[in-house]
């Protein structure tokens, strides 16, 4: 009898070995996308992977649970990690490359360097609630597009001010990558799919869909002409009485970030995060 061997997606830990693999693939004329990840991946994360693989010849996934973007007192101790999973989940999507480094590969004895950030960092959404959180981001994407050298990168609108921030970063230091925006996968319940839904009670897990249809809901109301304000107040208080204690929802510009008060001053962004129980969800949507 023989043992069945699950089959994975080839993987690499250094730097020159990443380097060695696109500089192949590009002797042999082919594009190479970067779908930069933190791991436990789900069908959002392989829609990014689908999504490179229409773009680009070769797909590399990296997995990287990056420490400089967790507050001191988050979940990087706990965030959830399933490497042999995840690597099984790459092969069936057909990515070509994991590359999946060390805390010490990417943050050697003696770094020193972290960016500043301002414009879309600094909108007050994420950056009120995790005043580190996009320092940390910026400075490990950075790192992993220099590292990579691929010719596009995609990051979902699922993280929409990371989206940008990353937009303004790749823009801002002349990076050769182009950034590509992938679309929101969601459960059937309209719930945003996100590595941290595991830790939702069955209970969350029930009540965690209203969080996208109070932004379904917003959207609709704001087209029907209703004025943004009195739209946004009433749902965050729907919220609060649902049970979920809502960080921000707001609408703000879709490309800025600035504030809106006016649907055709648009293009109109809804976004929101909000806790249940200990875990938090974000999300947002175009109007
Ligand atoms: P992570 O949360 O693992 O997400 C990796 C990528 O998957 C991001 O671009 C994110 O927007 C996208 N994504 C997550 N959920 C999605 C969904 N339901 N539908 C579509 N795309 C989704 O975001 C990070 O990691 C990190 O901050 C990273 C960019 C890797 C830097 O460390």
């Amino acid at each position: 009898m023989s043992a069945t061997v699950a089959m994975t997606v080839p993987f690499v830990r250094a730097i020159a070995d990443l380097r060695e693999h696109v500089r192949v693939w590009r002797a042999a004329g082919e594009r190479v996308a970067l779908v930069p990840t933190m791991g436990a991946l789900h069908a959002g994360h392989l829609s990014l992977v689908a999504e490179a693989r229409r773009r680009a010849e070769r797909a590399i996934v990296s997995i990287f649970v990056n420490p400089t973007q967790f507050g001191p007192a988050e979940d990087f101790a706990n965030y959830p990690r399933s490497l042999d999973a995840d690597l099984e989940r790459l092969e069936s999507v057909g990515a070509d490359l994991c590359y999946a480094p060390s805390v010490e590969t990417m943050y050697p004895q003696g770094f020193a360097t972290t960016l500043h950030l301002e414009g879309p960092a600094k909108a007050d959404l994420e950056d009120r609630f995790r005043p580190t959180h996009f320092s940390g981001v910026a400075t490990v994407v950075a790192k992993l597009l220099n590292q990579a050298q691929a010719d596009i990168a995609v990051f979902g609108e699922k993280d929409y001010q990371q989206l940008l921030v990353v937009r303004r970063l790749a823009r801002d230091l002349d990076m050769k990558t182009q950034i590509i925006a992938a679309p929101t996968l969601r459960e059937d319940d309209g719930l945003a799919m996100a590595s941290r839904n595991v830790y939702l009670s069955l209970e969350e897990r029930r009540a965690a869909p209203a969080l996208y249809k109070a932004l379904v809901d917003c959207a609709r109301k704001i087209v029907a002409g209703e004025p943004i304000g009195d739209v946004m107040g009433k749902a965050r208080e729907a919220l609060a009485t649902l049970g979920f204690s809502v960080d921000y929802l707001e609408a703000r510009h879709g490309e800025t970030l600035a504030h809106i008060a006016r649907r055709q001053d648009g293009p109109v962004r809804l976004l929101v995060a909000a806790r249940l129980g200990k875990t938090r969800l974000i999300d947002n949507l175009a109007v």
